[in-house]
């Protein structure tokens, strides 16, 4: 009760603001551009990149998104997910290594060397790429967005510092380096909080741990989901959305699941339909938005809704929240040292 009524005190102070919510499951205001950019033009040893940027002049913050294979696949997979994300005002950045280690946790030095590097050297090779001179980027303001594996590579990462980071997105978040945990490689300990604090939004589907034909399930029970809300620092405001219908990787773009649905990697919900996928993904993208923009404007309580209420959903869902202490949820990361 109280929580809410801080909620409304704050909500009408901040609606002097006067900016209209744009709903988030359409695409944004931004014409968006791709980008690919190779290791020779990063001059990182087996680091390329994709950056989907708009066009229109101003500041964007910055999305880093680590894919599902822990940085292994290019960030084209999921490139409808991506840009509908960047046409509401965000660079979005997806760095991947092709290098041939299976432990998610051995990203962590690239990914930190991809983060000095675009710190300095990002936005003018854009600029040179194309992207207008009054584009551009604030390298204060980072959001780390995972899906699957990529999110034991990000929580790996958040464990050594916080960054630059301001917020967190798992999807479907897997810990380990294979389905059973036979190597040892967890950035979680069951029991064990965190040692960061960041706004967290955690997105998951109903058939995350359905097995596929291998016999294995992309996302365990005991290595996913619950593993990583559970440990989630319990002074972070959270989300978890459960979209219940749908599989591990639905959020791809269509001919990529439908490689994975074929030869069922993943389990899959055989029950849906073609036109169910964009409804996902722009319920996906739409979600990740609401969640970052709750963070960033202040008129914030219309962004919030689209996190807390399930019946301006466009799928099915279930939810929990958590809003520690009543305070507005707002963008910054509180690291302490890991106990040791
Ligand atoms: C999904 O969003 C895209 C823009 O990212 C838009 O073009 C498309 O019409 C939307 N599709 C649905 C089914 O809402
Ligand atoms: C998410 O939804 C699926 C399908 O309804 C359900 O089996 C699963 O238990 C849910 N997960 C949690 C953590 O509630």
């Amino acid at each position: 009760m109280i929580i809410q009524k801080i909620v409304l005190v704050l909500s009408v102070i901040y609606a002097s603001g006067n900016q209209a919510v744009i709903d988030p499951y359409l695409a944004g205001p931004h014409e968006v551009k791709d980008y690919f950019l190779m290791s020779k033009d990063t001059g990182l040893t087996e680091v390329e990149l994709n950056a989907w940027s708009p066009l229109s002049p101003g500041i964007y913050p910055i999305l880093y998104f680590l894919d599902g294979l822990a940085m292994n696949i290019p960030g084209i997979a999921y490139t409808d997910f991506l840009s509908h994300i960047a046409s509401h005002g965000f660079l979005v950045v997806t760095p991947f290594v092709t290098a041939t280690t299976s432990k998610p946790s051995e990203k962590v030095p690239y990914f930190r060397a991809i983060l000095e590097w675009a710190e300095v050297n990002l936005q003018d090779l854009l600029h040179e790429n194309g992207v207008p001179a009054d584009v551009l980027f604030d390298f204060e303001t980072l959001f780390a967005n995972s899906h699957s594996a990529g999110g034991h590579a990000i929580v790996s990462y958040l464990q050594e510092t916080c960054g630059n980071f301001k917020g967190l997105i798992l999807m479907s978040p897997v810990d380990g380096a294979d389905p059973f945990g036979f190597v040892d490689d967890f950035c979680i300990t069951p029991g064990e909080q965190l040692n960061f604090i960041t706004p967290t939004l955690h997105l998951y589907t109903g058939y995350d741990a359905k097995k596929g034909l291998l016999g294995t399930a992309c996302a365990p029970k005991k290595l996913s989901n619950e593993r990583f809300w559970e440990a989630l620092n319990p002074e972070s405001h959270r989300w978890s959305i459960n979209a219940t219908e749908f599989g591990h990787a639905d959020v791809l773009d269509a001919e990529f699941r439908v490689f994975v649905d074929q030869t069922e990697f993943c389990g899959v919900n055989r029950d849906l339909q073609a036109e169910d996928y964009p409804i996902y993904r722009n319920f996906s993208s739409g979600t990740v938005v609401a969640f970052l923009q709750t963070l960033l404007v202040e008129d914030y309580a219309g962004y919030l809704n689209y996190l807390e209420d399930v019946s301006v959903m466009p799928i099915v869902a279930t939810e929990r929240h958590f809003t520690p202490a009543g305070e507005r949820p707002s963008p910054y990361c509180l690291w302490t040292p890991p106990l040791q």
